[in-house]
């Protein structure tokens, strides 16, 4: 079972280090307990998704410790800012649009253009994200299907494997519940109701839309519209290139046509973690379309079979929310 450690200034240390070196660190915030990566490294955001046995790549919130951080992630709008003044740190996530420079794993934002962030209020968050020094990427820490964890021990109980090194111990979360998710790409839009009530953000802003009808937490990740897919056709279980394709490899037998490799160990967290780096980089206009190996749907490989066949059918999200 992963060690539950006093989040003490020695604590805070280990897990920033461990951080670091690409493992994951579970911490409380005032919401729920996150399963927190360092945002900025593919493969442990990769991680994540491996030990919470996601069979989706839904996008993260990246939490960071001040407003200037954000700004270096996302551009923010004077709506964006009058939020950011009136509710942070506390339990409200906005998604805004990613900088050009923007440094967060591509998996963490599910290959889309914009990001969630959020500055958490929790003294223990905010110091971990001081002492580490970077942005994390962090959903609640339960496995897949189960429901957040609001103390150390609910954490402990999931069993995550070895990635998981530590969980810092902060007791009881206060708020209990999720962030509020606010989008702001577009008319400010409500994708989850959450810590922060949907009045209190109307008496700061104004109007504000509701995605949809039964818009329950766990539909916010399938109400999502956009949603990156290429803009060349993708054909998947590929063993060998069409006219005019480009082979997307993966594992030992790839062959040496193969343009890019997703692991040529054969490994699906690696190959989670090259996914959307990759098929943007091949995503050229003069090919006719990325031919795609096939990929065991063996833990993360599920996900990221799951994506290639929404990419490929370039359907949204709707379909299938978790
Ligand atoms: O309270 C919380 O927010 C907790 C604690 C740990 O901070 N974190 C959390 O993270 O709930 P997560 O990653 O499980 O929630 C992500 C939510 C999902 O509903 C997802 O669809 C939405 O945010 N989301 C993330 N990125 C998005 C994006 N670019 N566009 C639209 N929605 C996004
Ligand atoms: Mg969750």
């Amino acid at each position: 079972m992963t060690l539950i450690i006093p989040a003490n200034p020695e604590a805070l240390n280990t897990a920033a280090a461990a951080l670091k070196s690409g493992r994951l660190v579970a911490f409380p915030t005032e919401t729920v307990y996150g399963l927190g990566a360092d945002a900025t490294q593919e493969l442990a955001v990769a991680r994540i998704f491996a030990a919470k046995n996601r069979p989706q790549f839904n996008p993260l919130i990246i939490h960071v410790s001040d407003v200037a951080t954000a700004e270096q992630l996302v551009t923010f709008t004077p709506i964006a800012r009058r939020l950011a003044q009136a509710f942070w740190p506390g339990p409200l996530t906005l998604v805004l649009p990613r900088t050009a420079t923007c440094p967060v794993s591509l998996l963490a934002g599910a290959g889309l253009d914009s990001l969630a962030i959020r500055i958490p209020a929790h003294p223990i968050a905010r110091a971990l994200l001081k002492v580490s020094g970077c942005p994390l990427a962090a959903p609640s820490a339960n496995r897949s299907g189960r429901v957040s964890p609001t103390t150390a021990d609910h954490v402990a109980g999931e069993e995550f494997g070895p990635d998981v090194v530590m969980i810092l111990d902060g007791g009881a979360c206060q708020v209990g519940i999720e962030s509020t998710v606010l989008d702001l790409t577009i008319s400010p839009t409500l994708l989850r109701p959450g810590g922060i009530p949907l009045e209190d953000l109307i008496a700061t802003i104004g109007d504000i839309r509701i995605a949809t009808e039964d818009s329950a937490a766990p539909r916010s990740p399938g109400m999502m519209e956009r949603h990156y897919a290429p803009s060349r056709p993708l054909r998947l279980n590929a063993r060998e290139t069409l006219q005019g394709e480009v082979l997307l490899g993966f594992g030992p037998t790839a062959p040496p046509t193969a343009a890019l490799n997703l692991s040529a160990a054969g490994d699906v967290v690696e190959a989670a973690s090259n996914l959307f780096a990759m098929i943007r980089h091949l995503d050229r206009p003069n090919i006719s379309g990325i031919a795609i190996m096939p990929i065991p749907i063996t833990g993360l490989g599920q996900a990221i079979n799951d994506r290639l066949r929404r990419a490929a059918r370039g359907t949204t999200l709707n379909d299938n929310p978790q």
